[in-house]
């Protein structure tokens, strides 16, 4: 057996000591049920954990997580994620979180294949074409991918505004906010893009729904 994946089994044993250590009832509290106030829409990426990069416990956060943080109307996954954690857990904050660096972003600016992968990342691309003259006026590649990661972001989070299930519990007259954030893997802050949607006014007419 790989070492790795020994430490995995020796690290939960030590994780669910510490817990109980100061709280006996630590687990059987959580095991009640969970009401998390905060969707987390992020990147797959190994080093953009929701909880740890937040400094939240267990509970506090629900998470849907897939290749640079993408939201796809058509995708069951994520809309099962969004539609659970607004209408049921009742989130009061759904949180598209990117970070610079983004492998996927990098890749969906080049015109290498690398497999199925490839029809996810067309939806960046479509970010890219959208926004193509702003993009090609910054020279500079690292730069023009940070920007990137960023317009990326604001294009997830005017999609979830456009789904059904946001408009509605905007309807409804629920707080719902949905926020755009960039994580800097080289210093560990989370930026705040300024690109809060939580009314309907938010959403070009076209992709509003009538209730
Ligand atoms: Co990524």
């Amino acid at each position: 057996m790989n070492e790795s994946y020994h430490k995995l089994i020796k690290g939960n044993k030590i994780f669910s000591e510490s817990r109980t250590f100061n709280d006996p009832e630590y687990f059987k509290k959580l095991s009640l049920g969970q009401k998390p106030e905060h969707l987390w829409i992020g990147c797959s990426d190994s080093r953009v954990p929701a909880n740890e990069i937040t400094n939240t416990k267990s509970g506090e956060i629900f998470v849907h997580r897939n290749i640079a943080n993408l939201v796809i109307h058509t995708d069951l996954n994520l809309i099962s994620v969004l539609e659970y954690a607004v209408n049921v857990l009742e989130v009061k904050d759904i949180i598209v979180c990117g970070h610079y660096g983004c492998g996927g972003v990098r890749a969906a600016m080049t015109n290498n294949t690398f497999g199925v992968v490839d029809k996810w990342l067309r939806n960046i691309k479509d970010v890219y074409h959208k926004n193509q003259t702003e993009l090609e006026k910054i020279t500079d590649q690292d730069s023009r991918e940070d920007r990137l990661t960023e317009l990326n972001v604001m294009e997830q989070v005017l999609k979830l505004a456009e789904t059904k299930i946001v408009q509605k519990a905007w309807h409804q007259g629920r707080n719902l906010e949905i926020h755009g954030w960039v994580y800097g893997l080289n210093n560990g802050l989370i930026k705040e893009l300024n690109t809060i949607c939580n009314d309907i006014k938010d959403v070009p007419e076209i992709y509003r729904y009538k209730f």
